[in-house]
């Protein structure tokens, strides 16, 4: 997997570029994982568009910093890493945290981005009650880790179906967690809390914006998801069934269906994004 060196030279990014096509989708992963839970998703879009998934500061191949790990930071990094690969504009995707950090690239940089796919997130900040789970856990991840953090999280993560039926995807999920090094999975939960409330975002949003939850979903469920939806100008809102919290994983074939679509109507594959 290529490595790009950001921050002055000071952090190894590293990141899946796949697809030859002028069009970029940058695929950004949630809380604890890598660029691997996009591997569906990069199947699928190869053909038609350059994917650039970042393993996140910290998580997958990349290098691991002191934390915490702002939503900023790592918007600041994909922006690093863009302007190292040369590309000025792209459709910016997350998943979960991965749409936190696309929240906050569009704050940042809204010239470049050309659509959002914003994936079981939300915009909302922490709740106390949100801020004091994190913080019990990034202790566990420091006191006993990844593997603890794995046996708390993963559970609530799945649909039934997918717990029942593909055991296949749980265990890839329960292996990306696994090896999530604990210095990063404590700096991402330490950095979380602090990011910014997007909702006034919302209304601001002046590019095509895809919003897809799992219909299962029980850490961003789908009917608060589809209430914020209602606030972005340009949104399509699609519930993935039989899926949970990692819709693009559970249920790849219904996710990129949904995905193809909205890009190839946001998006000419092919095209220079710049000459759109
Ligand atoms: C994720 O999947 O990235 C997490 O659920 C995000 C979070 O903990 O808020």
């Amino acid at each position: 997997m290529p490595v790009l060196h950001i921050q002055h030279g000071k952090v190894a990014l590293s990141y899946q570029d796949t697809g030859t096509a002028t069009a970029v989708i940058v695929l950004v992963h949630g809380f604890p994982f890598s660029s691997d839970l996009w591997l569906p998703q990069i199947a699928a879009l190869r053909d038609r568009y350059r994917v650039i998934a970042p393993d996140l500061r910290g998580f997958g191949r990349s290098e691991v910093t002191p934390g915490p790990y702002p939503m900023e930071l790592f918007a600041a990094d994909i922006s690093e890493l863009l302007d190292g690969l040369g590309i000025d504009e792209a459709v910016i995707g997350g998943l979960s945290m991965g749409g936190y950090v696309a929240f906050e690239f569009y704050r940042r940089h809204p010239d470049r981005v050309t659509a959002m796919v914003l994936a079981d997130t939300r915009p909302d900040p922490d709740t106390p009650e949100a801020r004091a789970n994190r913080e019990k856990m990034a202790d566990l991840a420091r006191a006993s880790g990844s593997r603890a953090v794995t046996e708390q999280l993963l559970p609530k993560l799945l649909a039934r179906a997918t717990r029942e039926h593909k055991p296949g995807v749980v265990s890839a999920l329960r292996e990306m967690m696994e090896s999530a090094k604990p210095e990063a999975i404590e700096a991402a939960l330490r950095g979380m809390p602090l990011r910014a409330d997007s909702r006034p975002l919302l209304a601001e949003l002046a590019v095509p914006v895809l919003i897809m939850n799992g219909a299962e979903d029980r850490i961003t469920p789908a009917e608060e998801t589809r209430e914020w939806s209602l606030r972005i100008p340009r949104a399509q809102f699609e519930i993935i069934e039989d899926a949970g919290h990692v819709s693009n994983l559970e249920q790849p074939e219904a996710f990129n269906r949904v995905l193809l679509k909205f890009l190839a109507r946001s998006v000419r594959p092919g095209a220079d994004p710049g000459d759109e």
